[in-house]
């Protein structure tokens, strides 16, 4: 693996960054919204059912491991075991963009390990919106991946001193949807999308969004902090943040599937999200704390009890299934209700 290499270089400052700006707290909207219980559960807690389909696939939950890392040595260790815990919690585990391994094939085993570790699990391959169609597939390949990830990261992009200005990408999305082998998910990377963003993924044929929104991971934050000219922070403001974001995709709901996922923090917010619409919810800078900070074992019991966790919410209000949790009363606060009401949502 060359080691000057500025992107694989950025990459392993991306994990180190983003483990600096981490905090338990989340500002993804989730303490806005309130579900009730249901003093009357009517169910077994022994028989509350958490499996999801995901995409094509049943899996054992309702939650991801979403896209990370790749390319250095660091997330070579990083995948690996994202992939062990994902093989355990049988849940779907997607890789960080690919970009890397298209330029500089030696930097393969870095991805691949997510497929080595995770046999016969959901592998998601990850790459830009940029790449084209025939580079899509190359990635896909070399995961034996059962579906890509095509990040939007404008704001990203804007905030990193050698980042891209052209940003013609909806052309591309659509050739790469109409020519690959397996389903395509468009995500943003934390600053969430907008009904009319959805409007013209939906257009094009996209069927499979994840609107990563504002609340956890900040990359306005974390290139401000590799670009030491600029503190370019305030671009997160234009942001969304992950349930102003699930608000806007209500319309889309019935006509696309909608993944949630920035700044979850708590088995409370995966439910809440999945009430707001989501299939499934992902999570980044949380697994990758507790990988960064804690051993794999200590991790897999945080996930193990995390579980258990989103069970209780369940038996707590009612819900016997993942279809049941999106029937749950639930009330929004004002700041909520006064977004909706100016984005004409209710
Ligand atoms: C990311 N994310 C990301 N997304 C993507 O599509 N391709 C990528 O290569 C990366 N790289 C990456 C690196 C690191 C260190 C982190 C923490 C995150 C974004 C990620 O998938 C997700 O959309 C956001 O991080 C928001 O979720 P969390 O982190 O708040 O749970």
């Amino acid at each position: 693996m060359p080691k000057q290499d500025a992107q694989i270089q950025r990459k392993v400052e991306h994990l180190f960054l983003a483990e600096k700006y981490f905090t338990d707290e989340s500002y993804a909207d989730f303490d806005s919204v309130r579900l009730l219980h249901n003093a009357l559960p009517e169910l077994s807690f022994n028989n509350i059912d958490l499996s999801t389909q995901f995409i094509n696939q049943k899996m054992s939950l309702p939650i991801y491991f979403n896209a990370i890392t790749g390319g250095s040595k660091q997330s070579t260790k990083f995948n690996t075991e994202l992939a062990k815990l994902a093989h355990k919690l049988d849940i779907p585990v997607s890789s960080g963009s690919m970009g890397v391994f298209l330029r500089l094939p030696e930097t393969k085993a870095s991805f691949t390990t997510l497929r080595e570790n995770d046999p016969d699990g959901f592998v998601i391959a990850n790459v830009s919106a940029k790449a084209n169609a025939s580079q899509a597939q190359q990635a896909v390949d070399a995961l034996s991946a059962n579906a890509l990830q095509i990040h939007l990261n404008a704001i990203q992009e804007l905030a990193m001193p050698e980042g891209d200005q052209e940003f013609f990408w909806l052309d591309n999305i659509k050739q790469i949807v109409a020519k690959l082998t397996v389903p395509v998910i468009v995500k943003e990377v934390g600053f969430g999308l907008s009904r009319n963003n959805l409007e013209d993924l939906y257009k094009i044929g996209v069927k499979y969004v994840d609107i990563s929104g504002f609340g956890g991971t900040d990359f306005a934050q974390i290139e401000s902090s590799r670009n030491h000219e600029l503190d370019l922070t305030y671009l997160d403001q234009f942001s969304l943040s992950t349930v102003e974001s699930l608000l806007e995709s209500i319309p889309y709901q019935e006509k696309m599937t909608i993944f949630a996922s920035g700044g979850v923090r708590t088995p409370m917010d995966v439910i809440k999200a999945i009430r707001l619409g989501a299939s499934a919810v992902g999570m980044s800078g949380l697994v990758l704390h507790h990988l960064q900070k804690y051993s794999l074992s200590e991790t897999e019991i945080f996930f193990t009890e995390f579980v258990k966790q989103l069970k209780l919410i369940m038996a707590a209000i009612g819900a016997k299934s993942i279809q049941d949790i999106k029937k749950a009363p639930i009330l929004f606060d004002e700041n909520l209700v006064n977004y909706a009401k100016q984005r004409h949502i209710i």
